[in-house]
């Protein structure tokens, strides 16, 4: 990677708060090929030694509630019991096999597709 220093060193600093214990959350963006999908492998590179998930959205899911949220916390349902009450009820309604409520900004008027129904592949 050419450059970058200043965002390589904030990637670093994010790394290390990790490490600490610290949660942090990044949101990348930019104009396309700008270097955004560079950064964050570097960023993957760097903590090659921490526990990576990784998660795709699409747009054909855009009326399943939940559906990016499913795809991170279903790899972590084990250890679920090891987390705090408040914070297993997240990852614990994202991954329900049940059809949860959608969230506010996704409630439409017409019937929801269920998970059911999610193309598979
Ligand atoms: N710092 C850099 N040094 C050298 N090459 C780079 C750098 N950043 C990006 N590139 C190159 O530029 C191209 C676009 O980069 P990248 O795919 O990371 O952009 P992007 O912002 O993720 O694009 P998109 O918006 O399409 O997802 C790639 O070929 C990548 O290798
Ligand atoms: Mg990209």
């Amino acid at each position: 990677m050419i450059g970058r220093a200043a965002d390589r060193d904030r990637l670093s600093r994010l790394l290390d708060d990790v490490r600490d214990g610290r949660s942090q959350a990044l949101i990348v963006h930019g104009e396309a090929g700008v270097g955004k999908t560079t950064l964050l492998e570097y960023l993957l590179q760097q903590a090659a030694d921490c526990q990576q998930v990784r998660v795709q959205a699409v747009e054909s899911e855009v009326e399943l509630a939940y559906a990016a949220l499913h795809q991170l916390c279903t790899p972590m349902l084990p250890v679920l019991e090891q987390l705090p009450d408040p914070q297993r009820a997240a990852p614990q309604l994202a991954a329900s096999a049940d059809d949860p409520a959608p969230p506010p900004d996704r409630r439409r008027r017409t019937p929801r597709r269920s998970r059911a129904d999610r193309p598979r592949g």
